[in-house]
């Protein structure tokens, strides 16, 4: 089975627009405040870069990589850090940003993992909510946009490795072979 990018679901605008209105938010909600952005890479690298510069105040970047082996199958969903930040969070605000919810087993992982690490607060900003595709239950605090049952491409999400420097998101439809 190829693959053909479909239709484009989230134009440049769009998100240029939603991420300057999330960068508000985080910017009003911290002010004053010791804030560390924790990107999950790859995926929210893209983000992450125009999410930091639609926030004006002070804030910090670290990452973290997190391998979703078998997330996308039921059975599995096994979740591990393969790279870990580069600086403690204890008693820090933390914000992690991701680029898509999906099932809610990595972001849930992840969540854990970094509250046993004792932040002040720990939060999260994910630009797309993939909502039907949900089996673990994620309150995300700052939502992007949600978007269908679909596989999706584009600002900073991939298929096989491909396709995350599209300045938009489309979805990849299947084509038959031959
Ligand atoms: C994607 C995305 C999330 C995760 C979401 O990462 O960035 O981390 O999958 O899926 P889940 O909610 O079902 O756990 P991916 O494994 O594709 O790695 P990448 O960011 O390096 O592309």
């Amino acid at each position: 089975m190829g693959h053909r990018l479909g239709r484009v679901l989230i134009t440049q605008e769009e998100i240029r627009e939603r991420v300057r209105e999330l960068g508000k938010a985080v910017a009003r909600d911290y002010a004053g405040q010791d804030l560390l952005l924790v990107g999950v890479l790859k995926g929210a690298t893209v983000f992450l870069a125009d999410l930091t510069r639609a926030i004006d105040i002070p804030v910090s970047l670290d990452f973290i990589g997190v391998s979703s082996y078998g997330a996308r199958t039921r059975s599995s969903g096994v979740v591990k850090i393969t790279s870990d930040l580069s600086v403690s969070i204890e008693d820090r605000h933390v914000l992690i940003v991701e680029d898509i919810i999906d099932s809610g087993r990595t972001v849930n992982y992840l969540r854990r993992n970094l509250q046993t690490r004792r932040p002040r607060s720990l939060r999260l900003c994910a630009l797309l909510d993939k909502a039907e595709a949900r089996e673990e239950a994620v309150e995300i605090d700052y939502p992007g946009f949600r978007i269908p049952n679909q596989f999706v491409v584009g600002y900073g999400l991939d298929f096989g490795g491909l396709y995350r420097n599209l300045p938009y998101i489309a979805v990849l439809e299947e084509e038959p072979s031959g």
